[in-house]
Order: structure tokens, then C-alpha cells, then sequence
């Protein structure tokens, strides 16, 4: 049985003072059992943030690194830095990865295996295009995705993954996959881990929806076999609506 993973991907929002505001109004709201709850805040609140959380089960995550340990990189965070401020959890190949700063699959694949190496677990992102949908390729680049961001894994690495369908023109915009389609989507994800990595593996695999998650649909979308949780953004930015989100998942998991 799969727990559901519930994430916060808080993009560039939140000073450090109004992240640690959010991360003890989380520690003190009676988050139901049986959920694995992430908050991913900014690099420059990790610190603190990780400081509130401690000794609760919430995890903390990151939303990018690089894939070398140190090295002249002027900007980058590595995954030792990571581990350093308390980080169990990194989100690589977001869609704003790709599209405004050129990350490729195989700029991916390169940091899944480093965060893996490093004992944090990668929440990978793949996702179509408003127009691959709207051409009918959506199963052939989600494939092409996942196969490029896990290439050269083998199972015991691939069963520490958590992987994220999140279509793009879903995020941000309050459009949201129906969740038939959204289903069968991450259907297909777990089938190519079930080709690649065996069934075992695929079954342990949670996979997420992402793109507009809200209160008002996360039930209907996690209530689907195959979406263990969602990578929740706009809508992880409020505590309440936050917590009203991990919920109607729990419960309709139960
Ligand atoms: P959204 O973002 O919930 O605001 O659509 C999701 C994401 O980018 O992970």
C-alpha cells in the first residue's frame, strides 16, 4: 500500500520570517496519519525552516540543485549543501527548470542520480505541452521523459524515487487535468517503471499529480489508483488550503 506523498513546491514566495510563520502553523495542526507531508520552500529559508520541523515527520526538500558535491559553480547548491540544511527531499526537472533555465533530461538524469547518491529523495517532474497534448503525443513525451530523467538507474535506486506528472499547461494557469486523463498518465509512468525496473519496484513508486491542485479537486484527483498525492504550488502557500489539501487526500485514500 502506498502512502500518500503530499508536496509544496513554493517557487520563489516567502521571505525566511514567512516561511518559518507557515512551517509552525503546520507543526501545529493535527496532520492526519498514514501521509507523507513535504514542504519545499526557497534555498534561503531551508535552514530555518528545517530548525521548526525538527523531530515532526514533515520533510523538508529543496527545488533544484546541481548534481557535483562542490566545484566552481557560481550559483548552484549541491547536494551535500542540501543534506547540510536539513533537506531529505529535492524537486529536479520542474517544468520552469526546462523552460526558463534550459534543463534538459539528461541535466536530470545527472542530478536524480546524484540526489540518490546523497540519500535525498528526487521528486522528478515530467510533463507535456499544451500543443504535444493537443497533438495526441502526451504518452510519447512523458515516456521519453521519464526514460531520459531515470536512464541508467537500476531497481534498487528506482524504488527511492517519487515521480511527478505535471502537465504544463495545468500549472499555474487554474486549468486542471480531468482526473481520468490524469490517471492514466501516471497508469502509463508506472507501467514504464514496471518494463524498466520490474512490478515490485512500480508499485512502490508514488506518483503524483501536479497542475492547479486545489481543496476543491485534490480529493477527486488522489482518489485515483494509480495518483499517490499531488505537488501542490499556488495552492501550498496558504497553510489552510495546504492542510485542507493533505485531508481530502488522506481521506480519500482511506
Ligand atoms: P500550481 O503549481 O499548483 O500552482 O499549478 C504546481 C507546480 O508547479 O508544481
Amino acid at each position: 500500500m502506498r502512502e500518500p506523498v503530499i508536496a509544496g513546491n513554493w517557487k520563489m514566495y516567502k521571505t525566511i520570517g514567512q516561511a518559518v510563520q507557515f512551517a509552525e502553523k503546520l507543526k501545529a495542526a493535527a496532520i492526519p496519519g498514514g501521509c507523507r507531508v513535504v514542504i519545499c520552500p526557497p534555498f534561503t529559508a531551508l535552514p530555518a525552516v528545517s530548525g521548526v520541523l525538527r523531530g515532526t515527520p514533515i520533510g523538508l526538500g529543496a527545488q533544484n540543485m546541481h548534481h557535483r558535491e562542490e566545484g566552481a559553480f557560481t550559483g548552484e547548491v549541491s547536494p551535500l549543501m542540501l543534506k547540510d540544511a536539513g533537506c531529505r527531499y529535492v524537486i529536479l526537472g520542474h517544468s520552469e527548470r526546462r523552460q526558463y533555465f534550459g534543463e534538459t533530461d539528461r541535466d536530470v538524469n545527472l542530478k536524480v542520480a546524484a540526489a540518490l547518491d546523497h540519500q535525498i529523495t528526487p521528486i522528478v517532474c515530467v510533463g507535456e505541452l499544451l500543443e504535444e497534448r493537443e497533438a495526441g503525443r502526451t504518452g510519447e513525451v512523458v515516456a521519453r521523459q521519464v526514460l531520459g530523467c531515470l536512464n541508467g538507474l537500476n531497481a534498487g535506486q528506482a524504488e527511492r524515487l517519487i515521480i511527478a506528472y505535471e502537465p504544463v499547461w495545468a500549472i499555474g494557469t487554474g486549468r486542471t487535468a480531468s482526473a481520468g486523463d490524469a490517471q492514466q498518465v501516471n497508469r502509463l509512468i508506472r507501467d514504464l517503471l514496471a518494463e524498466n525496473f520490474g512490478r515490485e519496484v512500480a508499485q512502490q513508486v508514488p506518483i503524483l499529480y501536479g497542475g492547479s491542485v486545489k481543496p476543491g479537486n485534490a480529493g477527486e484527483l488522489t482518489a485515483q489508483p494509480d495518483i499517490d498525492g499531488a505537488l501542490v504550488g499556488g495552492a501550498s502557500l496558504d497553510p489552510d488550503s495546504f492542510i485542507a489539501i493533505i485531508r481530502s487526500a488522506v481521506s480519500c485514500k482511506q
